[in-house]
């Protein structure tokens, strides 16, 4: 019986054709209930024990062989086989890929971005992790100085002294320090500040921060940049600028732009005033220039900040700040299709 069995595999394996009906004649010689395989199976009892190994191993050989026989020989007369096609549809429509959408802060950095390359500013970065002399000293606010507590700090180390950077203003320090007058550079980038967490700040978030140094630069040159950057970004023409103080500019001002009072919302946000605070600017002060190695006698400049969560909070209507951060899909789907 084991020969005859070993003569089956040699026929299973010797067999082949490619016409569907054929093959199916042979499954079922072979596989089906009443074919050879369940045939020799049922023998089985029948066999002397001393055979049984050998009779069991013989069989599953078989059973192996033509399974696999099968499925070559499948594969072959039908060559869609191969991808798992046969029952495919392949008049199906395919399913729509889903597009992705940019997150608000990304669409409001470029945007500005855009505008300040239009009239020649490049684009300048630096380390979220700093030194206390980019941060701090460079911008005229030495140890102790008590504006040092304006901008609540995350220290990393002591010696040698790191922490978190609270402005991109030591980005501009950077680049003062590596490149000559005429200076014009926007520094976009990730600050932290250790703020408690709430609706209106959070304790990182993002600005762009401005510099333009060169021959007789004046605060009308300010006025005249800042005064093209609203219009371009809110279509809105009317600013005011309030006297301010940072140590690093000298006269400082906080940059108001004209909302309007059209709907409740307006009244709210802009405390019943249609005035709305964006950004704080002023003409960067001698001793930051110096310690820059730029000579204050020959050259002077303006400098200007802002949270870019502030202007898409205002200019998308959002009302806390920590959405921003959650990465909710229901949240950024909303931005789709904005660049
Ligand atoms: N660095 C200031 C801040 O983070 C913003 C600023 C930049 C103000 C430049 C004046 C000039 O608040």
């Amino acid at each position: 019986m084991i020969a005859e069995i070993q003569k089956k595999i040699k026929d299973v394996s010797g067999f082949s054709t490619n016409d569907s009906k054929e093959l199916e004649k042979f499954r079922i010689e072979y596989l089906g209930k009443k074919g050879h395989i369940s045939t020799y199976f049922a023998q089985f009892k029948k066999v002397q024990d001393s055979e049984k190994k050998e009779y069991g191993l013989a069989i599953n050989e078989l059973k192996k062989v033509t399974l696999k026989k099968l499925e070559d020989l499948k594969k072959s007369i039908n060559p869609l086989d191969k991808f798992n096609l046969v029952n495919e549809d392949l008049t199906r429509p395919a399913s729509a890929i889903e597009l992705g959408s940019r997150h608000p802060i990304s669409i409001i950095r470029d945007k500005i971005i855009d505008i300040f390359y239009k009239i020649g500013f490049n684009i300048s970065e630096g380390p979220e992790m700093e030194d206390d002399w980019h941060n701090f000293t460079a911008l005229n606010l030495p140890e102790h100085h008590p504006a040092r507590d304006m901008q609540d700090t995350f220290f990393i180390n002591k010696n040698p002294d790191l922490l978190l950077r609270t402005h991109t203003s030591s980005v501009q320090i950077r680049h003062m320090e590596n490149n000559e007058p005429p200076i014009r550079t926007i520094s976009p980038g990730r600050v932290y500040r250790n703020e408690d967490v709430s609706a209106r700040s959070h304790c990182f978030f993002h600005q762009i921060e401005g510099l333009y140094i060169d021959k007789n630069v004046s605060f009308a040159d300010l006025k005249q940049t800042l005064l093209f950057f609203t219009k371009e970004l809110f279509g809105n023409s009317k600013i005011r600028l309030r006297p301010s103080y940072f140590p690093f500019t000298e006269p400082s001002a906080e940059v108001d732009i004209y909302w309007g009072l059209n709907s409740e919302t307006d009244y709210k946000i802009t405390k019943g005033t249609g005035w709305l605070e964006i950004m704080g600017c002023g003409m960067v002060d001698p001793n930051v220039l110096e310690n820059c190695k730029i000579d204050p006698n020959e050259y002077s400049g303006f400098a200007f900040g802002m949270g870019i969560e502030r202007i898409a909070m205002l200019l998308y209507q959002i009302e806390d700040i920590r959405i921003l951060y959650e990465n909710d899909v229901r949240f950024i789907n909303q931005f789709k299709g904005s660049v």
